[in-house]
């Protein structure tokens, strides 16, 4: 894929207001091109926000995670179209992938399927009634996403050297749970530096709290830039 690293870094605004988030985007200015906006600041006024963003030049990148009907996800997916945003997910069910290609399609939006939660392993899918375990129904799903050619799919570092095994060169891996070096896990159990992330095939870092909570968030979004571009070559 032939991107800038720059667009490659899509830095997650997991903040409480909008005016927090402004604050932010001001303080990363030509630092960073691409925000991911969730339900936390979308419920909050992100998704008006979301119109400034692109207004300034900005990719947003929706993490709605849409599920429901076929009808409810298209017309759900022609709005969010209308946005402008670059990028929206939805969960992986064939039903809602089709639903959701479909619905935007004459739009720039692209779709990424959210295959299985990172929060879940093989008992949280046997208790919610799943036969398959992660790694089966990721790879099920993978599956079923490139038959439906949506446009890619969310995964952790780990998981993308076997997806893009299974979904070929043409859909986008999008990976959150990147750690530059020496960084704090927080939360994220399954980890990979952004220079590893990019040379085990991923399209783009997801990166939240090692930017917005970094002491000097420029600074942190110039290295993990760098650290992109240093992988490519
Ligand atoms: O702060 P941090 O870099 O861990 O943020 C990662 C972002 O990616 C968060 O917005 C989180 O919701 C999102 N994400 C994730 N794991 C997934 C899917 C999304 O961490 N499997």
């Amino acid at each position: 894929m032939n991107l800038d690293a720059r667009d490659r870094l899509i830095v997650a605004l997991d903040l409480p207001t909008v005016a927090s988030a402004e604050a932010m985007v001001e303080r990363l200015g030509d630092s960073v091109s691409f925000y991911k906006i969730g339900y936390q600041l979308a419920f909050a006024g992100g998704l008006s926000f979301t119109s400034s963003l692109i207004a300034a030049g900005k990719q947003v990148f929706l993490d709605l995670k849409l599920h429901d009907i076929g009808n409810t996800v298209a017309k759900g997916v022609e709005s969010v179209a209308q946005t402008g945003a670059t990028f929206l997910t939805v969960h992986a069910y064939p039903q809602t992938m089709k639903a959701a290609m479909d619905a935007k399609r004459g739009s720039k939006l692209k779709i990424l399927g959210v295959t299985v939660l990172t929060s879940y392993d093989d008992s949280d899918l046997f208790t919610a009634g799943y036969k398959l375990g992660v790694s089966a129904l990721v790879g099920q799903r993978a599956a079923q996403a490139r038959d439906l050619k949506v446009d890619g799919l969310v995964c952790s570092a780990e998981e993308a050297v076997n997806l893009r095994k299974i979904v070929g060169p043409g859909l986008s891996l999008v990976t959150p749970g990147i750690r530059p070096a020496g960084s704090a896990k927080d939360d994220q159990k399954r980890i990979m530096t952004p220079e590893k992330a990019i040379q085990s095939g991923a399209d783009y870092l997801v990166v939240g709290r090692p930017i917005v909570e970094a002491a000097d968030p420029k600074a942190s979004a110039d290295a993990i830039v760098a650290e992109i571009q240093q992988a490519k070559k």
